[in-house]
């Protein structure tokens, strides 16, 4: 390639890079976990995750990619349990803090003003009441990585905050202003593309379907055709 690389001309042309964690976006969830690595009282902990992923759907699972060096690594060692808070714009400067200083030294729970609260299903480890949906996690296998450790697990319990269902019902996660995270940025997820089987939808559902995003835009923008 000759020149700037945003002066190609051919936009499929690519230039290699060394091998890395591009893997982008991904959610950032904050994990919750409770347990006492210094023999101390068990604390509540937070640790922020951008490595974490949906693995099985029967039964449902989850895997967390963390750090040996991490506080909350060891106390989810001893207990075998965590909860996955989904993150919400509200929760997202507590979540970039709980991501920067270690439950070693201060209580993060305490710093941002967070809640912990008893999380279905889990012995010892709390939830967020703040985050709109939580997952409480019963790990099954630890895998030890080169750098991380991936602690797969099933999700024994899903909590939902109320206001996020519909008058039919129908679980609304579009309206919990959910965080994406992308090459170290955060992002509001913006507007709706597509949904599952769009491509191949018939014409009446997709009018259905994007119609109901058009008439949501709409309420906010009420100029917008
Ligand atoms: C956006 C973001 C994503 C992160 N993702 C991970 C991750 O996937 N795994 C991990 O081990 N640490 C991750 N970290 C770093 C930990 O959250 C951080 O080291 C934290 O202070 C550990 O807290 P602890 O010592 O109380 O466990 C991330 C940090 C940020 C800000």
């Amino acid at each position: 390639m000759t020149g700037h690389p945003e002066d190609v001309i051919n936009k499929n042309e690519k230039i290699s890079l060394k091998p890395s964690t591009l893997l982008t976006p991904v959610p950032v969830v904050l994990i919750s976990c409770q347990g006492n690595p210094d023999g101390a009282q068990p604390k509540p902990n937070l640790i922020t995750v951008a490595w974490a992923g949906t693995i099985n759907s029967e039964p449902p699972m989850v895997s967390i990619s963390v750090r040996k060096s991490r506080y909350s690594h060891a106390q989810i060692m001893e207990t075998r349990e965590f909860v996955v808070n989904l993150v919400d714009q509200n929760l997202l400067q507590a979540t970039d803090f709980c991501g920067v200083k270690s439950g070693q030294s201060i209580d993060k729970f305490a710093a941002c003003q967070l809640t912990p609260i008893v999380a279905e299903k889990m012995q010892i480890a709390p939830a967020v009441a703040e985050s709109p949906l939580t997952l409480s996690c019963h790990v099954t296998q630890v895998i030890e990585l080169p750098s991380h450790d991936l602690f797969l697990a099933e999700i024994i319990a899903v909590q939902v905050r109320p206001n996020l269902f519909d008058r039919e019902n129908r679980l609304r996660l579009d309206r919990a202003k959910l965080v994406a995270y992308a090459h170290g940025d955060y992002y509001s997820l913006g507007q709706q593309l597509g949904f599952f089987g769009y491509s191949i939808a018939r014409p009446e559902v997709l009018q259905k379907r994007m119609n109901r995003t058009i008439s949501k835009t709409t309420k906010k923008n009420p100029h917008r055709r």
